[in-house]
């Protein structure tokens, strides 16, 4: 029984950092003017209202995508793109995009797009923010068995979002377990991972776990509060990228710091940008 729901989360500092970093590797992958898939193994709803009870009860995205929009002009380039990019692809300014939706908007056309949602209720919710496109396949079935089946692509590129809720601790052993056995099946990909930063071991330990398992990685970090009293609750979150595109590096360099800085919740707010490329 699933009971995680992304519309609590829409648009907050997590969905900030994930979704810059998905937007810069989109923009790298169209300028090649190469064809190439997308692959979302936990797509989500595709389009949230900051308006439904869901996203209102929590407010998250006050702290999140909010406090980019208040900014405004004073952006570094990489932000003001994206957010130039979210304020043209939303219906107006009372959503907030999911990664299939981004995607969707952002990959050049001809893009196919392959997107798992097991959740009984965001399925249909996903099926109707996509709409029907030739390019797409959504399944209501598991995006790590999906994966798995679908690479490789017959264009040998790819996009993939590896972006699970991590309610259980299998999740942790998931991610690991079906990235290996997709860089075995499929060792050029684009791999990007998200993972929440909390007060857990298994938390602790993954990142490097991913980060060993191939020799080109990029890894961003984004703190933003010191862990609370009773050790729960989320700190900020990471992204791995495997085989980033060369570019991404340099544009997180500019973008990390002035993102720390408009999401920061406490002082001990502060980022980590790894890269190794051999
Ligand atoms: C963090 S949310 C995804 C958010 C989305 N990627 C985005 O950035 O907008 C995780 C989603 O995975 C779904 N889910 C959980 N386990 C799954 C599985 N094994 N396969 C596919 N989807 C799953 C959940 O229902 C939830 O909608």
């Amino acid at each position: 029984m699933l009971s995680y729901r992304h519309a609590f989360h829409a648009g907050n500092h997590a969905d900030v950092l994930k979704h810059l970093v998905l937007f810069l590797v989109l923009r790298y992958f169209n300028s090649k003017n190469k064809p190439y898939w997308y692959i979302d193994t936990h797509a989500g709803a595709g389009l949230y209202s900051l308006l439904d009870e869901k996203s209102q009860k929590t407010s998250e995205y006050q702290d999140g995508i909010q406090r980019i929009k208040s900014a405004g002009k004073n952006l570094c380039e990489p932000l003001a793109a994206f957010l130039q990019q979210l304020n043209c692809i939303l219906p107006d300014d009372n959503h907030y995009a999911g990664s299939p939706y981004i995607a969707l908007h952002t990959a050049c056309s001809g893009t196919k797009h392959r997107l798992f949602e097991l959740h009984s209720s965001d399925f249909p919710l996903l099926q109707q923010a996509i709409g029907d496109n030739k390019n797409t396949i959504i399944k209501n079935t598991d995006g790590f068995h999906g994966l798995i089946a679908t690479i490789p692509p017959p264009c040998k590129r790819a996009v993939v979002l590896i972006d699970p809720p991590y309610e259980t601790n299998d999740d942790y052993h998931l991610v690991q377990k079906t990235l290996q056995n997709a860089i075995k099946r499929f060792a050029t990909g684009c791999y990007l991972i998200w993972y929440p930063q909390l007060n857990k071991i298994e938390s602790k330990s993954l990142p490097e776990k991913l980060c060993n398992i191939t020799s080109r990685y990029l890894h961003a970090v984004l703190t933003v509060k010191s862990p609370s009293q009773d050790g729960f609750g989320m700190m900020g979150s990471g992204m791995v990228v495997i085989n980033p595109p060369y570019v991404l590096h340099n544009e997180l360099q500019v973008a990390l710091p002035q993102l720390t800085c408009l999401l920061a919740q406490d002082s001990s707010a502060n980022y980590k940008l790894d890269i190794l490329a051999s």
